[in-house]
């Protein structure tokens, strides 16, 4: 973030100066602004859409509009990376909707989102691209971007990924390791992929699960009638996410050290191959999701019954009498997971997870955070695993600078956007389905309580959440064309 201005300007500038320009201004008063090099005692100065002035306390005393800040963090908008609204997947369609889901971003916090459009094999990479628009335009209550999904990676996607970087604003492409015969790309399509993108200065971002040796495991457990949501997890082994993590890894290195974005990392070794790869100078990046930094294989995805099923994604939750959750969050005080998205991606109970009663591989993956990543990942600087700082920088500076976002977003300094966010750590947040906005009928993570709590949300200087709810009209957020990152070495 920017400094305070160390105070050499006539008190009463800006302000009328800015509506000279037709500006709206709005000074967010008394609070600590927050990036990633510290917290400051600072107000902040908004000129319509844009931050205008990060000054001393008290030096600009009117605004058209003062948001009171006293006692709150002001932090960047959250970025979350990672979200699959609408997405097709197992014969029905995640819940959110982009209007639903974006409007559940807004109370939780996050401002931004990036989505994946999604190309299937013998899909052209266009269609599947406008498609995503079409879903998303007029829909949106806060900004956002896409991924590509590449799903049939042959010579003309390989075409297709240059002009989406080049004209789209779409930047990061995701292969699948997981999922044969569904998005699932073998060794060779994956090492051109990655080709191309060393070539074009895209990110290719990887699931990286051995489906084929899951597939073989899966179908043993069905045959020996391990049916219940559990077997998901008991089938999807750490080491077949750590084994297709080194793969990956080698695969980068062979293509000129491709920048290589590991998503939902979930276990220990994989950390393991991600920290190797970084220590020996690679371009080498990871995120990991609040379900694999709290949940676990036993108490969730093993709970009585069908229960479970709210829990299964992939990759699954891990046990928690292994060091997973506590080398995740070593992994993300050291920059080995540089981003914390949700992977949000909701199914509900009832006529969705439920087309796997009877049979764990027909449950709907995905779980639904998109509202909580904000306060959850706060908990960590509650708990003492995470400065304020550091929870900045992995809800939104880091999402923003990996891909293609900053300074636009992701941090609070003279003309970014006025995406701010007024967070109160005195506050408390109870989570729960009777209370949460996502379009989902469970929660993944009822009953957790938060010590802290999104104040207010501001998206482009347009006050979107307070107190008294949301403020915001459907079809405000825009579309981000993207540029390259600014995070790679
Ligand atoms: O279970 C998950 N993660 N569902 C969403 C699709 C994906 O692989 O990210
Ligand atoms: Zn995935
Ligand atoms: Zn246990
Ligand atoms: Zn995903």
């Amino acid at each position: 973030m920017s400094t305070v201005d160390s105070g050499d300007r006539p008190l009463d500038r800006g302000v009328s100066s800015l509506n000279a320009a037709g500006g709206r201004t709005l000074l967010i008063t008394g609070g600590t602004v927050v990036g990633v090099t510290g917290a400051v005692e600072a107000d902040v100065l908004v000129d319509g859409e844009t931050i205008a002035e990060i000054v001393q306390p008290g030096r600009i005393p009117v605004a058209d509009r003062v948001l009171d800040a006293t006692g709150k963090y002001v932090i960047p908008g959250g970025i979350d990376v990672h979200t699959h609204m609408q997405l097709p997947f197992g014969g029905t369609f995640a819940s959110d909707t982009f209007s639903t889901g974006t409007r559940a971003a807004a109370f939780g916090g996050t401002t931004t989102i990036i989505d994946f459009a999604v190309q299937r094999t013998g899909e052209v990479v266009q269609d599947g691209l406008a498609a995503w628009h079409a879903k998303a335009a007029g829909e949106c209550f806060v900004d956002y971007g896409f991924h590509m999904i590449l799903g049939g990676v042959d010579e003309d996607a390989l075409k297709a990924m240059d002009q989406l970087v080049a004209d789209e604003g779409v930047t990061s492409f995701k292969l699948f390791m997981a999922y044969p015969g569904v998005f699932y790309s073998d060794d060779g399509q994956i090492l051109r992929a990655m080709q191309r993108a060393r070539d074009n200065g895209a990110v290719i971002m990887m699931h990286a699960e051995n489906g084929i040796a899951i597939d073989v495991l899966v179908q043993q457990a069905l045959a020996r009638g391990e049916t219940d949501p559990v077997y998901h997890g008991i089938t999807r082994p750490p080491e077949l996410e750590a084994e297709a993590t080194h793969r990956a890894i080698v695969l980068a290195g062979v293509a000129r050290d491709c920048p290589l974005y590991f998503v939902h990392l979930s276990a220990s070794g994989a950390l393991e191959q991600v920290a190797a790869a970084r220590d020996a100078g690679r371009n080498v990046f990871a995120e990991t999701c609040p379900q694999y930094l709290y949940l676990t294989l036993e108490d969730q995805l093993g709970a009585p019954g069908f229960e479970g099923a709210k829990w299964v994604a992939s990759p699954p939750l891990r046990s928690g009498h292994e060091s997973h959750r506590a080398d995740l969050w070593k992994g993300l005080r050291s920059n080995d997971l540089a981003v914390v998205s949700t992977d949000h991606c909701p199914f509900c109970m009832k006529e969705q997870k439920e087309l796997g009663l009877g049979d764990f591989s027909k449950i709907p993956n995905g779980i639904g955070t998109v509202e909580h990543r904000v306060d959850l990942v706060y908990q960590g600087v509650v708990d003492g695993k995470l400065s304020v700082q550091r929870w900045v920088e992995t809800i939104a500076t880091t999402p923003a600078r990996m891909f293609g976002l900053y300074p636009r977003k992701g941090v609070i300094a003279p003309g970014s956007d006025a995406d701010i966010v007024l967070y109160d750590p005195n506050g408390r947040t109870t989570i729960g389905v009777a209370s949460h906005h996502m379009n989902l009928d469970h929660s993944a993570w009822e009953g957790y309580e938060i010590a802290g709590r999104v104040d207010t949300v501001v998206s482009r200087g347009e006050v979107i959440v307070d107190g008294t709810g949301l403020h915001a009209t459907k079809g405000r957020g825009r579309y981000l064309r993207r540029g390259l990152s600014s995070y790679l070495l």
